[in-house]
C-alpha cells in the first residue's frame, strides 16, 4: 500500500514540476483553475503599463499569458518562458492568434536561463516555479539582469506551511522559508515589498521586487 501511495504522490509532483503527457492535460487544467487567483494577483502586483514587455516564467497552463496580453494591450508584448516542451505546445495552440501578430514569443527557458538581453522587461512574474529551483540566488540574479531600471518581478509561493502539509511537497518540492525567497531577491540588488493573500487552502506570498 505504501509502494502505491509513494508512486501516487511521486507522480504528482513530478507532473508539477513538468506537467506532461496525457496527465499534464489534466494538471495544466487543474493549475489554471486552482492558481488563477494568485496568478492575477502577480499580474497586478506588478503592474505593467499598456505597452510593455513582460514574461510569465513557468507559466504552466497558460493562465497568466492571457492576463498579461489582456494587461498590456495590443502594443505589449509577453514573453512565455517554460521548460515543459508539452506546456508550450498547449500554449501554441491556446494563443496561436497572439503568437501570430508578435503579441506573444514562447520560448523553452527556466528562472536560471532566461534567454532574453539585458534590460528588456518592464515586469515579471512566476508563480508556484521556485519550489523546483535548486539554485534560487542565480535565479534571482537573472530576474534583475533582464529587469529594466523601475521594472518590476513578482514571485508567489505557496506559503511553505500550508505547502508541507500537502503530502506530494515531501516528493521533491523545495519549500524554502519567505524570508529566504525575500533575502536572494535582495542579495540581487532588488528592493522587495512582501503581501499575502488570503487563499485557501494554501496562502500565497507575493514577493514584489523592484529594480532601482
Ligand atoms: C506548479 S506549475 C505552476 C504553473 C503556473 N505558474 C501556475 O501557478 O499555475 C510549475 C511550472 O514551473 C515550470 N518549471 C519547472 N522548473 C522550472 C524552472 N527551473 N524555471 C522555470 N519554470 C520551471 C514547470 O514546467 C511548470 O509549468
Amino acid at each position: 500500500m505504501t509502494g502505491v501511495r509513494d508512486r501516487l504522490l511521486t507522480t504528482i509532483a513530478g507532473q508539477l514540476g513538468n506537467p506532461h503527457g496525457v496527465l499534464g492535460k489534466g494538471v495544466a487544467f487543474v493549475l489554471d483553475r486552482g492558481n488563477k487567483r494568485a496568478i492575477a494577483a502577480a499580474v497586478d502586483a506588478a503592474s505593467p503599463p499598456a505597452g510593455a514587455t513582460v514574461a510569465d516564467i513557468g507559466f504552466g497552463g497558460g493562465v497568466g499569458l492571457g492576463l498579461l496580453l489582456a494587461r498590456v494591450g495590443a502594443e505589449g508584448v509577453v514573453h512565455g518562458i517554460e521548460p515543459s516542451p508539452d506546456m508550450l505546445a498547449r500554449a501554441r495552440g491556446r494563443y496561436a492568434d497572439e503568437l501570430a501578430h508578435d503579441r506573444l514569443v514562447l520560448a523553452d527557458g527556466t528562472l536560471t536561463a532566461l534567454g532574453l538581453p539585458d534590460a528588456s522587461l518592464h515586469a515579471a512574474i512566476t508563480v508556484n516555479t521556485v519550489y523546483f529551483l535548486d539554485d534560487l540566488g542565480a535565479a534571482c540574479v537573472e530576474l534583475a539582469r533582464v529587469l529594466r531600471s523601475g521594472g518590476i518581478a513578482v514571485i508567489g509561493i505557496g506559503d511553505p506551511e500550508a505547502m508541507a502539509a500537502m503530502p506530494f511537497t515531501r516528493y521533491g518540492f523545495i519549500l524554502r522559508p519567505v524570508a529566504e525567497v525575500v533575502a536572494a531577491l535582495s542579495s540581487a540588488g532588488l528592493i522587495v515589498e512582501q503581501r499575502t493573500l488570503p487563499n485557501t487552502p494554501v496562502p500565497h506570498h507575493l514577493l514584489i521586487a523592484r529594480k532601482d
